[in-house]
């Protein structure tokens, strides 16, 4: 099974970065040389994950790594994106633990010698435990805390990473994290939910200041999730509910960036849930960046609803990954073409696309046609915005391989390398071998 692109494309060009994501606290494992962090904590909560598992092991990276990187180099990409466990380089008492470091830093130097690119994510959501316990992301303490770990990492890196991302998917650690509950550390509420998007957004923007003045040749940005918003009927009321939703979910992240200010709803929420700004903190916020990276899954339909303003409404005839979201690449289009227009964008990275499947191992092999669908579908998507005049650099299938999917546990596979958890048994999957084709015959 092939993935095809339109044959002008230039995403067929050597030019165009081709790369493969994970995250810390999804695949490392070895929690006993690393502080105990939020999701440590969720994890313990009964029914906050839905196999009841943790992260103590996951995909054993950490000891596996150096075949983890022969796997990856062996798929020809020309980067790979990792996330940093700040609480595995930072010790509580503010220090740099050397021992993690030099973990990141083989690894750095083995990616340096296969000539693939490091894109280093600084905070994929493993928040400390010790900082959570001084209030986490509702603390105005905590961004300045974040500063000095990048700070500090980026000095301890030196020249090994090409591109540094501040935050992963802001909208997740507030929103899942802090308004509804969902993810670590499980707090929820208005108040806090907009009080740690704008810790996050602030923790952002000091951040990208120490980046590039420690490391002013590699391209710092931030990435931020998208899910774009569709409005189920033409009606007056549907469409501005849908635009609500868009503005609290999506603008909300990179309009303070791009532009310095947060949307217009801000003024219309009642004041007991806006989240204190204080004077300066836009400037900071909307440093400019290098790189926007955008992360894209799915898209979702909304309603008017007279008590919460805004509701989903489910679309059952389209088709669902094994998550439940639709699989909707013309929605990836859509978003790059609209952000185009509405923002003054930096150059683009999607830095995480993907499916999970419910894959089965059969005879040493997992048939996953269905991922290899998706990811023809939405390569495509990116190539017409690229035609439309959307600056895309590059593409990150999400993920590398099976790991630690946050809320639902060990239970949704969107590797593709297929993880067996009992041996630690990687198995290269039809769509990561069609996700090799694709970049060898490029070059
Ligand atoms: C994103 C996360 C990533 C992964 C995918 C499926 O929101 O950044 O860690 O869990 O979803």
């Amino acid at each position: 099974m092939k993935i095809q692109l339109p044959k002008d494309s230039v995403m067929l060009s050597p030019q165009f970065t081709y790369g493969v994501a994970t995250a810390s606290f999804q695949i490392e494992g070895s929690a006993t040389n690393r502080l105990p962090n939020i999701w440590d904590n969720f994890c313990k909560k009964p029914g906050a994950i839905a196999d009841q598992s943790d992260g103590l092991t996951a995909c054993d990276h950490v000891n596996l790594w150096d075949k983890d990187l022969d796997l990856i180099n062996s798929l020809n990409v020309d980067a790979y994106r990792l996330s940093i466990s700040w609480g595995r380089v930072i010790n509580q008492d503010g220090s740099l633990n050397s021992e993690g470091v030099n973990f990141y830093i083989k690894l750095l130097d083995k990616l340096k010698q296969f000539n693939i690119k490091a894109f280093v994510t600084l905070y994929h959501w493993d928040l400390p435990q010790h900082i959570e316990d001084n209030g986490g992301w509702l603390n105005r303490a905590t961004p300045y805390l974040f500063s000095d770990y990048a700070d500090k990492i980026s000095q301890a890196f030196g020249d090994r990473v090409a591109s540094y991302a501040t935050l992963n998917e802001p909208f997740c650690s507030a929103y899942l994290g802090y308004e509804v509950g969902i993810h670590a550390p499980g707090i929820s509420g208005a108040k806090q939910g907009r009080t740690a998007a704008h810790h996050l957004l602030l923790a952002h923007g000091l951040a990208m200041k120490v980046l590039q003045k420690n490391s002013p040749n590699s391209d710092n940005g931030i990435v931020l999730n998208f899910t774009p918003c569709y409005s189920h009927s033409g009606s007056a009321d549907d469409v501005a509910a849908t635009k609500h939703a868009d503005d609290y979910m999506n603008q909300w992240y990179i309009k303070p960036i791009m532009d310095g200010a947060y949307p217009e709803l801000l003024k219309s929420l009642p004041e007991d849930v806006r989240p204190d700004i204080h004077d300066g903190d836009l400037d900071i916020i909307s440093q400019p960046i290098d790189f926007l990276g955008v992360n894209y899954y799915t898209r979702l339909i909304y309603q008017a609803n007279a008590q919460t303003i805004f509701e989903e409404v489910a679309n059952d005839t389209a088709l669902h990954t094994d998550i439940g979201w639709e699989i909707y690449p013309q929605g990836l289009t859509e978003l790059l073409t609209s952000l185009n227009a509405l923002y003054k964008l930096p150059p683009i990275y999607i830095t995480e696309n993907g499916a999970a499947m419910a894959d089965k191992l059969i005879d040493g092999e997992v048939k996953d046609f269905g991922r290899v669908d998706y990811y023809q579908e939405h390569l495509k998507a990116v190539s017409f915005a690229i035609e439309q005049g959307v600056d895309i650099r590059g593409y990150f299938a999400w993920s590398l391989m099976d790991n630690f999917e946050w809320a639902e546990g060990y239970l949704k596979r969107f590797g593709i390398v297929y993880v067996d958890y009992e041996t630690q048994q990687r198995t290269l999957k039809t769509s990561g071998m069609a996700y090799k084709t694709l970049i060898s015959n490029r070059k």
